[in-house]
């Protein structure tokens, strides 16, 4: 992906409400995922998620029913030292290893203010086209795994706050 991200617009996130989080997401041919037009939404995509501070973010949270997503996170931060590289994906599949779960604090930009807990398996295997279109199949553990869980659920129509098996540890930050 580009890093000369200079002159890219922010994208509005779309909150919890709108029908384009509750629809599945399209897949995407590699010819599609190679248009310019594409290639353009994955940098407004790159560009919004900075500007929200997030971690991860799909497509229809900017209003494209498409199936993409992107997480990245800068090493160091409190909620993940090692960081994240920025990383685009399309079409992605999700295939759990094992049974083992994880409960852990979520949020979403399309539900801002509100965290909860929410249990995850530890650890998948994530495949699906890079942002150039190269097909890839990678295991991921811990927190990357449940960013990459929260973002496949927003490409099924569904948001963190459908897995919560306890509601009372919903949480308003105002943030
Ligand atoms: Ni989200």
């Amino acid at each position: 992906m580009s890093s000369r991200l200079v002159g890219v617009a922010v994208r509005k996130v779309v909150c919890l409400g709108d029908p384009v989080l509750r629809a599945p997401a399209r897949r995407l041919s590699p010819k599609e995922l190679a248009s310019p037009e594409v290639q353009r939404l994955l940098e407004e995509m790159a560009v919004t998620m900075q500007e929200y501070e997030g971690v991860g973010i799909a497509a229809n949270q900017v209003g494209e029913g498409l199936s993409l997503f992107l997480m990245g996170l800068p090493e160091k931060n409190s909620r993940h030292p090692a960081g994240i590289p920025l990383t685009a994906v399309c079409n992605p599949e999700v295939r759990f290893v094992d049974d083992e779960m994880e409960t852990d604090w979520e949020g979403c930009l399309s539900v801002p203010g509100w965290r909860g807990q929410v249990e995850r398996h530890k650890k998948l295997e994530l495949s699906g086209l890079d942002h150039k279109g190269k097909p890839f199949t990678r295991v991921f553990e811990g927190f990357p795994a449940r960013v990459i869980q929260h973002e496949w659920d927003h490409l099924n129509g569904k948001v963190y706050l459908d897995r919560m098996k306890d509601l009372l540890t919903l949480c308003y930050t105002g943030r």
